[in-house]
C-alpha cells in the first residue's frame, strides 16, 4: 500500500451533527488519520423522512465525497442512512462502506447477562427492522426490545443537550425499555451519545449503554489493518468538515459538542 493512498481520507456523513460522536472517537482511536466530515445539516432529520428518500441522499452524499475528496473508505455514520441505504451504498462504491448497525449490535449482545437487551434510535431506523433482522439471526433466544425518540436528534441540533424537557421527554420514551428490565441499552442512533447522561439517569445505573460511535471506530481500525490502509507512524490527521446548512453555526455548536478539532467548515449547497 502506497504512502499516498494511505493519505486519502475517511470519508463520514450524517444528517448532521450527529456522525460527530463517530468522528470524536475516530479521531481518539487513530489520530493520524485524515477525516472528511459531511453534515447535512439543511436536510436533516432524516429519521422522519420515507426510506426511499434518506437513501438517495446518502447515495448523492456518497457520490459528492468520492468525486471532491478521493476517500479510502466511507463510513456512514448515520443509523437511519445505514439501516435503509447500506447495501445500495457497497454496491455503489468500489472501497469499503463502513455502516454502524452491526459493530453496535454486537457488542450490545456482549454486555448482557439476563438476556434482554433494548435498542432506541429515529422513527425510521426502527420501521426499517434493520436492527431486528441482525439481532434475531445474531442471538434469536435474545429478548431484544426496540423503541423510536421522535424528538431526541432535534434537541441536540439545537444544542440542548441537558435541559429538563429533554429529560421529561426521555421518561416518557423510554418508560417501556426501564419497565422490560433490560440490562443492556444500544444508543441506535448517533445523535444520541450526546445525550447519555440523560439516558443512563433515566435507565438507571444496571443498564449498560452502548455506543454505537465508539464500536464503529473500532471497526474502522480493524477494516483499515485488514487492508493494510492505515496512515502509520505520520503526523496527526488533517479533519475537515462540511455542512449542507448554516456553516457558522455549524462551527460553533459542532466545536462544543467535538471538540477543538473542528475549525473551519466548508459549505456545500444542493
Ligand atoms: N444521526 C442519525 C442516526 O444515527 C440521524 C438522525 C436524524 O437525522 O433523524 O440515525
Amino acid at each position: 500500500m502506497t504512502q499516498d493512498r494511505c493519505d486519502r481520507p475517511i470519508a463520514m456523513f450524517d444528517s448532521g451533527f450527529g456522525g460527530l460522536t463517530v468522528t470524536r472517537a475516530v479521531i481518539d482511536l487513530l489520530p493520524e488519520e485524515n477525516i472528511v466530515y459531511f453534515g447535512d445539516t439543511a436536510r436533516y432529520p432524516y429519521g422522519s423522512k420515507g426510506h426511499d428518500e434518506v437513501a438517495t441522499f446518502a447515495a448523492q452524499i456518497t457520490d459528492l465525497l468520492i468525486e471532491k475528496y478521493d476517500p479510502k473508505m466511507i463510513v456512514v455514520a448515520c443509523n437511519t442512512a445505514a439501516a435503509v441505504a447500506l447495501d445500495d451504498l457497497e454496491a455503489r462504491v468500489d472501497i469499503p462502506v463502513i455502516g454502524v448497525l452491526r459493530p453496535g449490535l454486537e457488542s450490545l449482545l456482549k454486555v448482557t447477562v439476563n438476556s434482554r437487551v433494548g435498542m432506541i434510535g429515529t422513527v425510521g431506523t426502527v420501521a426499517s427492522g434493520a436492527y431486528q433482522r441482525l439481532a434475531s439471526q445474531a442471538a434469536p433466544a435474545v429478548d431484544f426490545r426496540c423503541a423510536a425518540c421522535p424528538g431526541f436528534v432535534e434537541f441536540v441540533e439545537r444544542g440542548e443537550t441537558g435541559s429538563d424537557q429533554v429529560r421529561v421527554l426521555a421518561q416518557r420514551l423510554l418508560a417501556p425499555l426501564v419497565e422490560a428490565k433490560i440490562d443492556g441499552l444500544l444508543l441506535g442512533c448517533t445523535h444520541y451519545p450526546f445525550l447519555a447522561r440523560t439516558i443512563a439517569e433515566v435507565m438507571g445505573r444496571d443498564v449498560v449503554l452502548v455506543s454505537s460511535a465508539d464500536e464503529t471506530a473500532f471497526e474502522v481500525w480493524r477494516a483499515l489493518e485488514a487492508s493494510d490502509d492505515r496512515r502509520v507512524g505520520a503526523t496527526r490527521g488533517v479533519h475537515r468538515f462540511v455542512s449542507s446548512g448554516d456553516v457558522l453555526e455549524f462551527a460553533r455548536l459542532g466545536r462544543d459538542l467535538l471538540g477543538p478539532e473542528l475549525n473551519d467548515v466548508e459549505c456545500h449547497t444542493w
